[in-house]
C-alpha cells in the first residue's frame, strides 16, 4: 500500500538549471568546458534558477511537492575540486534548502551530478585517485554543514551512464580499460563517503542513484537470453551490487576480464568496499533496453536510452512492441514495474524512483503548453509504479524529472522535460517567463489525491 507520507517529488540538477556559471566564487566544472554540438546552448544561464529560485520554489509549492531532488554543484563549494572551501557557495544553498524546507517541501540531495571540477579533471579526473579524496573531502563539508536539514542524500548520479554513455553526459571517449578504471575509483569514492556518513552518525540516509533499465533479451533463444543476462550484470547490478553487499557482481567482473578492463584494486579497496553500504536505492528509470546475442564485428555508442554492444557479449536491438519518444528513446511502462520488482527482489531496500520522464519539443499556443504526450507517459508509469507497491515492493517517493525545464545533457534547450516551461531557446535567452504547462495542472491533483485513484 502507498503510504500517506509517499513523497510526490520532482528533480532537477545543478548545471542544467542553475546558471550563474562563474558567479559568487564558483569554479568551472566538466559541464563549463566541453564541447558542445553546434546547434546546442552552452550551461551558462540555464534556467536562470541560480537567481530566481525564490519563484521557482513558489511555484514548486503550488505544484504540491512533498520533496523536491536537486543537485549541490562541488564548485560552487569547492572551486578547484580539492582545498578551499567558498563560503559563498554555502550560503546559496543554505537559502535554497531554508526556502524549500520553509514551503514544506522536502530537500533529496545529489552530490555529484555529472559536473567534475575542470581543476580535477586537469590533474586525471576519476583516474587520479585523488580525486577520490577530493570526493570525501567534499562531501564531508556538505554533512557537516546541512547536518540535519538533509533527509536523503545521494551519492553519484548515473555512474553507469558517465561510464556507458561517456560521449553523451561528459563529451569525451574513453577506453574501456580507462573507463572501468575510474568507475572503480568512483565506486571507492562512494563506498569512503557512505562509511564517512555512518561513523559520524549524521541525520538521514544516503543511497546511490544509477539509471536502472531492465534488459529484455530480443528473443527466447538462449543466447539472446544469456546476453540480455550480461548486459544487466554490466550496466545495471555492478553499479548496485557494490554499495548493497560491498563486492563487485561476479558476472560483470567475468565481462571486464574478457575486455581486458577489470580495474586495478589498491591493498586496501576491497575492503572499503566492504565498509560503505547504502540505506536504500534510488534510481532513475526511462525506459528498458533489448539486447540479442552478439553478431555484427563492431560495437556501437549509444547514450543514455539507446542502447550499447559488446563484442562477444550483447547487440543492442530496438524492441518491436514498444513505442519511442520524439527524441527516440522507447517508452515502456510495464518495464518500470519489472524494473522496481527486480530492484526490490534483488536487494530488499526501499527503493525512490529519482527520474522519469518524457523529453519533447514543447510549443506554447495561447500562453498554454499541451502537453498530452508526457501527461500519457507519466500517468501510465504512475500507474505501473502503484501497481507494484501494491504488489509489494517498497517504493517510497517518486520524482520525475524534471520540476522545471532545464538543458537536457546532450540536445539543448529544444528537448524539454519540465511541468513549468521556461521561455527560452538555445540561443535565444528570451525573458526566461516561466509558463505553467498542463502537466502541472495534472501532477497537482496526483499529488492531492495521493495517487491516481481518487
Ligand atoms: C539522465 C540524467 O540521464 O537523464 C539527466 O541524470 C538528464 O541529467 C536526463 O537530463 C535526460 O536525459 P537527456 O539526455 O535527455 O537530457
Amino acid at each position: 500500500m502507498k503510504k500517506n507520507d509517499f513523497l510526490w517529488g520532482a528533480a532537477t540538477s545543478a548545471y542544467q538549471v542553475e546558471g550563474g556559471w562563474n558567479e559568487d566564487g564558483k569554479g568551472l566544472s566538466v559541464q563549463d568546458i566541453k564541447k558542445l554540438p553546434e546547434n546546442t546552448s552552452d550551461f551558462k544561464v540555464s534556467s536562470d534558477h541560480y537567481h530566481r529560485f525564490k519563484e521557482d520554489i513558489a511555484l514548486f509549492k503550488e505544484l504540491g511537492l512533498k520533496a523536491y531532488r536537486l543537485s549541490i554543484a562541488w564548485t560552487r563549494i569547492v572551486p578547484k575540486g580539492f582545498g578551499e572551501v567558498n563560503q559563498a557557495g554555502l550560503a546559496f544553498y543554505d537559502q535554497l534548502i531554508d526556502e524549500l524546507i520553509a514551503a514544506g517541501i522536502e530537500p533529496i540531495v545529489t552530490v555529484y551530478h555529472f559536473d567534475l571540477p575542470a581543476a580535477l579533471e586537469e590533474q586525471g579526473g576519476w583516474n587520479n585517485r585523488q580525486t577520490i579524496d577530493a570526493f570525501a573531502d567534499y562531501c564531508h563539508v556538505l554533512f557537516e554543514h546541512f547536518n540535519g536539514r538533509i533527509k536523503y542524500w545521494l551519492t553519484i548520479n548515473e555512474q553507469n551512464m558517465m561510464v556507458l554513455a561517456s560521449s553523451a553526459v561528459l563529451a569525451g571517449k574513453k577506453t574501456n580499460r580507462q573507463n572501468f578504471q575510474e568507475n572503480h575509483h568512483m565506486l571507492v569514492a562512494q563506498a569512503k563517503v557512505m562509511k564517512l556518513f555512518h561513523d559520524n552518525n549524521y541525520q538521514g540516509q544516503i543511497g546511490p542513484a544509477p539509471n536502472i533499465a531492465y534488459i529484455n533479451p530480443a528473443s527466447a533463444k538462449p543466447e539472446d537470453v544469456l546476453a540480455a543476462q550480461n548486459f544487466n550484470a554490466l550496466r545495471n547490478w555492478l553499479f548496485l551490487d557494490v554499495p548493497v553487499y560491498g563486492r563487485y557482481n561476479h558476472q560483470a567482473v567475468n565481462i571486464l576480464k574478457k575486455i581486458d578492463a577489470m580495474p586495478e584494486f589498491a591493498p586496501d579497496d576491497a575492503e572499503i568496499l566492504q565498509a560503505g553500504r547504502c540505506d536504500f536505492i534510488a534510481f532513475n528509470y526511462y525506459s528498458t533496453n533489448t539486447v540479442s546475442a552478439f553478431h555484427e564485428a563492431q560495437g556501437t555508442d549509444g547514450d543514455q536510452q539507446a542502447g550499447f554492444s559488446l563484442p562477444n557479449f550483447f547487440e543492442s536491438q530496438s524492441n518491436p512492441y514498444l513505442e519511442e519518444t520524439e527524441f527516440g528513446w522507447e517508452i515502456d511502462p510495464i518495464g518500470f514495474k519489472t524494473t522496481i520488482h527486480e530492484l526490490y527482489s534483488r536487494y530488499h531496500l526501499p527503493l525512490i524512483v529519482t527520474e522519469n520522464g518524457l523529453g519533447g519539443r514543447d510549443i506554447v499556443e495561447d500562453g498554454q503548453v499541451h502537453d498530452t504526450y508526457r501527461i500519457d507517459y507519466l500517468a501510465k508509469h504512475v500507474q505501473q509504479m502503484e501497481e507494484a507497491i501494491e504488489e509489494g515492493a517498497d517504493v517510497f517517493g517518486y520524482c520525475p524529472w524534471s520540476a522545471i525545464d532545464l538543458i537536457s545533457t546532450h540536445e539543448g534547450f529544444r528537448k524539454r522535460y519540465g511541468f513549468v516551461y521556461v521561455n527560452r531557446s538555445d540561443f535565444d535567452l528570451k525573458d526566461l517567463k516561466r509558463i505553467k504547462k498542463d502537466s502541472f495542472y495534472w501532477y497537482k491533483k496526483i499529488i492531492q489525491q495521493n495517487g491516481s485513484q481518487a
